[in-house]
C-alpha cells in the first residue's frame, strides 16, 4: 500500500490560459489544501520537445511559478520546482525507456497530432515524451494526478509502464496511479470554435483568456466569444447539441464553484447578452487577481529562482531513494 502523494505538471511553453487554470492549476490548489502532499513542476523537459527559444523558456519558466504561487499554491506546502533540476526524472525515464514498446507511443494520439503529418521529422523526444511523463509520477511512487482530460491517454500509459514494471521483475513496487479528472473544467474548449480545446498554442489569440489578460482584454474576448442565438435552457439537457454554449456555462460553474445543474437553474432563459457581461464580470473577478499577483511576483525574479532551487531539493530527497531501489530492482 502506497501513501496517497499528488504529482502533476504543466509545460513553461508560454501563454497560460484559463483551461490550465481551471483544468489544472486550481485543481492542484484544491489538493493541497486537502492535506495530501503535494508536488507540482515546471515541465521544462517536456517543453523542449517541441523548439523553445532559450530566452522564452528561462522567462516562462518563472512566470509558471509566479502563477502557481498566485493561484494560490504555497511553497511551504507544496513541493515547487523545475523538473530539469531534478535529474532522478531523465535517469528513471530511461528505465521505462526500456519498459514502455515502440507501439504504445506510437498510439498515443497526442504524439500524432503534435508530431502532425511529417512525424519522421518530429523530435525523439516527442515520442519518448510520455515515458518521461511516467518517470515523473513514478520516481515520487505518486498515487494521485490531477490533469485535464487532454492528458487520459498519457495517465493510461504511466499504467501499463507500473504494471509491466512490476510484472516484469516480479515485485509490487510502483503504485499504479489514478489520474484525477474531475470538475466541470476538464476540458475547456476555444472561444472561436466548442470543437476545439482551449490552447496556447492557437494561432488566434481571441481564441482563448491568458492568465496574464488585463480585465478589459477578458471583458473583450468573453463579448466576442462564438455562441448561438437561442437563450441558455434551464436544465443541462438543453445544451446537448451547443458545445460553446456548454463552455461559456462550464466556464462560469467552474470559476464560481457551483454545479453545472446549479448555474442552469441560476441563468436558464438568459440570452448570450444577458450572460455575457455576468461571465465577464465573474472571469475578471477571479481572475484579474492573479494575474496582478503574478506581475508581482515576477519583479523579483531572484526570489522565484530561490523557491524552485529549495523546492528542487526536497523532490530530490524523495526521489533519489526510489531511483536508486529501481536500479537496485534492475540490477544495477
Ligand atoms: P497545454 O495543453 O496548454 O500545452 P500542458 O500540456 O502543459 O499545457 O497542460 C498542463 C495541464 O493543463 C494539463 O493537466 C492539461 O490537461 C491541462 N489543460 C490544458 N489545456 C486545458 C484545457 N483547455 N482545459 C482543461 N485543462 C487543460
Ligand atoms: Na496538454
Amino acid at each position: 500500500v502506497h501513501t496517497p502523494r499528488v504529482f502533476s505538471g504543466i509545460q513553461p511553453s508560454g501563454g497560460l490560459t484559463l483551461g490550465n487554470y481551471l483544468g489544472a492549476m486550481k485543481r492542484f490548489v484544491d489538493m493541497q489544501d486537502s492535506g495530501v502532499e503535494t508536488i507540482y513542476c515546471m515541465v521544462d523537459l517536456h517543453a523542449i520537445t517541441v523548439w523553445q527559444d532559450p530566452a522564452n523558456l528561462r522567462r516562462a519558466t518563472r512566470e509558471l511559478c509566479a502563477g502557481y504561487i498566485a493561484s494560490g499554491l504555497d511553497p511551504e506546502k507544496s513541493i515547487l520546482f523545475n523538473q530539469s533540476q531534478v535529474p532522478e526524472h531523465t535517469q528513471m525515464a530511461w528505465i521505462f525507456n526500456c519498459v514502455a514498446r515502440m507501439g504504445w507511443m506510437q498510439r498515443m494520439t497526442q504524439f500524432k497530432d503534435k508530431a502532425g503529418k511529417n512525424a519522421q521529422n518530429a523530435s525523439l523526444g516527442l515520442l519518448a515524451y510520455p515515458a518521461l511523463m511516467a518517470a515523473d509520477i513514478l520516481v515520487y511512487h505518486a498515487t494521485q494526478v490531477p490533469v485535464g482530460e487532454d492528458q487520459k491517454q498519457h495517465l493510461e500509459l504511466t499504467r501499463d509502464i507500473a504494471i509491466k514494471f512490476n510484472n516484469d521483475f516480479g515485485v509490487d513496487f510502483f503504485p499504479v496511479t489514478e489520474p484525477v479528472i474531475e470538475g466541470t473544467a476538464t476540458k475547456v474548449m476555444s472561444l472561436r470554435d466548442g470543437s476545439k480545446k482551449m490552447s496556447k498554442s492557437d494561432p488566434s489569440d481571441m481564441s482563448r483568456i491568458n492568465m496574464t489578460d488585463d480585465a478589459d482584454t477578458i471583458a473583450k474576448k468573453i463579448r466576442k466569444a462564438k455562441t448561438d442565438p437561442e437563450p441558455l435552457p434551464s436544465e443541462v439537457k438543453g445544451l446537448e447539441e451547443r458545445p460553446e454554449a456548454r463552455n461559456l456555462v462550464n466556464i462560469y460553474a467552474a470559476l464560481s464553484e457551483k454545479s453545472v445543474d446549479q448555474v442552469m437553474r441560476d441563468v436558464g432563459g438568459r440570452t448570450f447578452s444577458e450572460f455575457k457581461p455576468m461571465l465577464a464580470e465573474l472571469a475578471v473577478e477571479k481572475m484579474s487577481p492573479i494575474s496582478d499577483e503574478m506581475s508581482r511576483l515576477m519583479q523579483d525574479t531572484a526570489e522565484i529562482d530561490r523557491i524552485l532551487a529549495n523546492g528542487s531539493e526536497r523532490a530530490r530527497a524523495i526521489a533519489s531513494p526510489i531511483l536508486q531501489k529501481t536500479y537496485d530492482i534492475a540490477g544495477m
